[in-house]
């Protein structure tokens, strides 16, 4: 089995090693219940590094006192049985599993309401204020702050982080350029089940029948793209008519946050999309849980599709 390593003493041990040994080392950060989405970044890793750390980590800085975090699913043995099945065509392997506890990684403490938080943390303005910020305003403040803390005891030469947060991957770039990091940031393909339902850790909350009724959401982004692609369609009103109109398929089930289409880069709104730039759309809905949980209310989903120049 992997070894997993709970402090950040023991992880700077190792890391010392690999610099030892001139090892170009791959990270990928996660909260856990892992599934195939995660494994397609650890595989990818797998490829490229000659060492992959895998964090598990359920940061409680990135949410709000309303959220899920004591509910949020939790299996480390498994996960941990996961990563060590997984090897490579050359028979690579997760070389370490990182999974600090809490006062490891907030040796000062973390308040339950995180707007209470003192002390250092990273805030990355003008791309965490737009979509999931707005719904969520210290989201990606939470988000960074770990990111950094794990950058800073793991120090890889390269990270890896889903499309299925686009966001969150346009926050940590900015951060790593503007803040001279010096990691390589690759982002990679959203996975899905056979579905289309983009894979997450939080579908743990569905039904089977409700995960179904949920893989309209893809269906209605390829519709709206579908539209761009080929009919021309580059007025955000039309599109976003679209996607709510496929998403009425189930009266009543989707509740909707947004649908929103920004800029790839500065993730500013639009309201025409220009071809030659093309753009992100992306989605938030809330949908009933089903499968009962501490909080039993609704599970939040959210999902993307990048519009290529035309
Ligand atoms: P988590 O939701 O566990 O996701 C870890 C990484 O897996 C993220 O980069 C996410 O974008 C990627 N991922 C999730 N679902 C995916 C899918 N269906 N296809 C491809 N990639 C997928 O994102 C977080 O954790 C946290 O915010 C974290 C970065 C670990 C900071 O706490």
């Amino acid at each position: 089995e992997i070894p997993v390593i709970t402090t950040v003493s023991g992880l700077r041990q190792y890391r010392k090693s690999c610099y030892a040994s001139n090892q170009k080392v791959g990270f990928i950060p996660t909260m856990g219940f892992l599934h195939d989405g995660h494994l397609s970044l650890i595989k990818k890793s797998l490829e490229q590094n000659d060492v992959t750390v895998v964090s598990i980590f359920v940061n409680p800085s990135q949410f709000a006192p309303t959220e899920d975090l004591d509910s949020y699913p939790r299996n480390i043995d498994r996960d941990v049985a996961l990563l060590s099945s997984i090897t490579n065509s050359k028979d690579k392997k997760v070389s370490c599993v990182f999974a600090p506890t809490v006062s490891e990684m907030y040796p000062s403490g973390i308040p339950l309401d995180v707007k209470l938080q003192k002390g250092a943390f990273v805030t990355v303005t003008g791309v965490s204020e737009q979509l999931e910020g707005s719904s969520r305003p210290s989201f990606f403040r939470g988000v960074a702050t770990v990111v950094n803390k794990l950058f800073n005891v793991v120090q890889p030469d390269v990270a890896y982080f889903g499309q299925k947060d686009i966001q969150q991957s346009v926050v940590i770039k900015r951060m790593v350029a503007d803040l001279l990091m010096g990691i390589e940031i690759v982002v990679g393909d959203i996975v899905r089940a056979e579905s289309g339902l983009a894979l997450s850790s939080r579908n743990a909350y569905l039904s089977s029948d409700s995960r179904d009724k949920a893989a309209t959401i893809y269906k209605s982004l390829l519709l709206a793209q579908e539209a761009y692609v080929s009919d021309k369609e580059y007025n955000v009103e039309k599109l976003t008519d679209i996607v709510k109109k496929k998403l009425d398929t189930f009266p009543g089930f989707f509740d909707v946050d947004y649908i929103s289409f920004n800029d790839v880069d500065t993730l500013a709104y639009l309201t025409n999309v220009d071809p030659k730039k093309g753009c992100i759309l992306s989605l938030a809905v809330s949908v009933p849980n089903d499968v009962t949980f501490p909080k039993n209310g609704t599970t939040r989903l959210i999902d993307n599709v990048v519009f290529k120049p035309v």
